[in-house]
């Protein structure tokens, strides 16, 4: 009798590997610069710009150097940017009157971009913190952030902002109801093709400190963000808010933080099949600019790969601080 042999491999998974060819044959996800949208903050002034010293590489722009990064963006394939406001301390109230001025510094961006660059779609956010003397999403009244006075002044901000010109509003507040109430006006108002991408999972994490330094809002933040943000041992819940804020009229989500979070964009998109986006915060870019500053990691590798893992999770698209450089490596 013949000795049994071990079956020989029918299965090579690594023929599939062999060559830079058949790796791109197979490939199963792909990351372009349409997948990008690039956030970036905005600050009274002209033609200057401010280093924020927790996230090496980025900056705060004026107005017009803000337009001309929007027309670099456009041309380098980015479709969308997403704008944040840092105003002076002396502009910040307890009852945020400037978040739904037509004037302000946000509201402008919104504007100067559209003017310079027409055809790159402008992302807001909506919430107060850049707004508030005391650094919170919403209105404090006796400690407590208070829930429907709040969505009305959100209501009044998300019209100045379609007002501007804004296509993408990103209502961030957490708030219970802003979604259906910020529907609601804009359909009265006649911005019935005003996209809202809800921040619908977004975490009370600590990998926002370096976004909140880049606003001005970390010395002016009194407690934090846990009655309104979603607790990071959550998961079921973030499927509930996505459901809920569907059902309103949102029609793109968001998950808040990212890369610490693919479970969630997993399920997310598993259940509900919609255009969902994960934002890698700034905490996550500070934390790979640390790394690469020491050499510890090499960034032409990892900056693809971060991004890459989102697609691999169910996203059809990042907010990320890399985009302008991932948009150029790409474009080769
Ligand atoms: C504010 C807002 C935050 C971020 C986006 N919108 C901060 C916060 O909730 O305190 C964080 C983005 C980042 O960390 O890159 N509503």
């Amino acid at each position: 009798m013949q000795p049994v042999l071990a079956p020989f491999p029918a299965t090579r998974l690594r023929r599939n590997r062999a060559t830079p060819a058949l790796r791109a044959l197979v490939r199963e996800t792909h990351l372009d610069p349409s997948d990008l949208i690039w956030p970036v903050f905005v600050m009274e002034g002209e033609d200057c710009t401010t280093d924020i010293p927790s996230m090496p590489g980025v900056q705060r722009l004026s107005v017009d150097r803000l337009a001309k990064a929007a027309v670099e963006a456009e041309a380098r394939g980015i479709p969308a940017m997403c704008i944040f406001p840092y105003t002076d301390m002396a502009a910040r109230t307890e009852d945020c009157a400037l978040a739904w001025s037509m004037d302000n510094i946000a509201n402008r961006a919104i504007r100067a971009i559209k003017d310079a660059a027409p055809n790159m779609a402008v992302m807001t956010d909506i919430a107060l913190d850049p707004y508030n003397i005391n650094g919170h999403d919403g209105f404090v009244v006796d400690g407590r952030i208070v829930n429907d006075e709040t969505v009305e002044a959100l209501v009044k901000m998300a019209l100045a902002q379609a007002e501007s010109g804004a296509d993408i509003l990103g209502p961030s507040d957490m708030m219970d109801g802003r979604i259906g109430a910020i529907r609601a006006a804009l359909e009265s108002a006649g911005h019935r093709d005003v996209t809202i991408m809800s921040y619908a999972a977004k975490y009370a994490s600590g990998y926002y400190g370096p976004f909140r330094d880049a606003v001005g809002a970390s010395a002016a933040l009194k407690g934090d963000k846990k009655t309104y943000q979603m607790d990071p041992a959550n998961s079921d819940e973030a499927l509930r808010h996505i459901a809920r804020d569907l059902s309103e009229g949102a029609d793109m989500v968001m998950v808040k933080p990212g890369m610490p979070y693919l479970d969630i964009c997993r399920r997310v998109k598993d259940q509900f099949g919609v255009p969902t986006f994960a934002y890698q915060v700034s905490g996550e870019y500070a934390m790979l600019k640390a790394a690469f500053a020491n050499g510890w990691l090499d960034p032409q590798k990892v900056v693809i790969e971060t991004l890459m893992c989102f697609k691999r999770a169910g996203c059809d698209g990042i907010l990320t601080y890399f985009a302008p450089e991932v948009a150029e490596a790409l474009q080769g």
